[in-house]
């Protein structure tokens, strides 16, 4: 079988990973593989279930019902099965971010989708965003890049989304947000967010959208021959 290339974007959320990402994969013809959307559809499930993301003898008990597939469109965006419903667009909301979070610190969430996500990697050129990726699910990875900003750049970047929209944002709820985030995701015992000795630092608080994407592939160019 011919070798594949993965290629590992960690960093906090909002930093921008999935819109680089995602150009990104276009350019070089590879699957971009979202792996917060796999924590979210957990997330959305259990919650519809009614079962609080911290309560691990809850999502201990159910998590086994619970069936994901993933499917790409013709347009590279992953669709998120959840027990044989398309729930791509449900888990987008702010609260299942925060539950995303919650629930992905618990070691039987994070075993059952890790063989999913090597899978991917196994079988196709791959661009993987998260919070592990370079450090747990693919520590070979050909490049690992750790892409950040500051609180404040973040939270203003997703105000600024959301707005755009149409939807409503407040900045300083945004920015706790983020924050409880960060914190939640680099505390937890069980693969925190960290940067992996290995991982090329990016710190887009001062690029726009354009320089990144030119510094992150000037970064695979040199390890990759693309
Ligand atoms: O990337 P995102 O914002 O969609 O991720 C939602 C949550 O899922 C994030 O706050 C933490 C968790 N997550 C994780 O623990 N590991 C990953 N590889 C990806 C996401």
């Amino acid at each position: 079988m011919a070798k594949t290339y993965s290629i590992a974007i960690d960093g906090p959320a909002g930093a921008g990973k999935s819109t680089i990402a995602k150009r990104l994969a276009r350019e070089l013809g590879y699957y971009y593989v979202d792996t917060g959307a796999i924590y979210r559809t957990v997330a959305y499930f259990l919650d519809l279930l009614g079962v609080s993301p911290k309560d691990v003898d809850g999502v201990e008990r159910y998590i086994d019902e619970l069936t994901i597939d993933i499917y790409y469109d013709e347009d590279g965006l992953q669709h998120m099965i959840m027990n044989g419903m398309d729930v791509t667009n449900e888990i987008r909301t702010q609260d299942i971010s925060q539950k995303a979070s919650l629930v992905s610190a618990h070691v039987c969430v994070r075993e059952m989708l890790l063989d999913m996500q090597r899978e991917l990697a196994r079988d196709n050129n791959v661009i993987m965003d998260g919070r592990d990726i370079g450090s747990v699910v693919l520590p070979k990875a050909d490049v690992k890049i750790f892409l950040t900003a500051s609180a404040e750049v973040r939270a203003q970047r997703r105000t600024d989304e959301m707005l755009a929209k149409g939807q409503k944002a407040n900045f300083q709820q945004t920015l706790k947000d983020i924050q409880q985030r960060d914190y939640q995701d680099t505390h937890r015992p069980i693969a925190p967010l960290k940067m992996c000795r290995d991982s090329v630092k990016v710190d887009s608080s001062d690029m726009d959208i354009e320089q990144v994407i030119a510094e992150i592939k000037a970064i695979v160019g040199k390890k990759i021959t693309v």
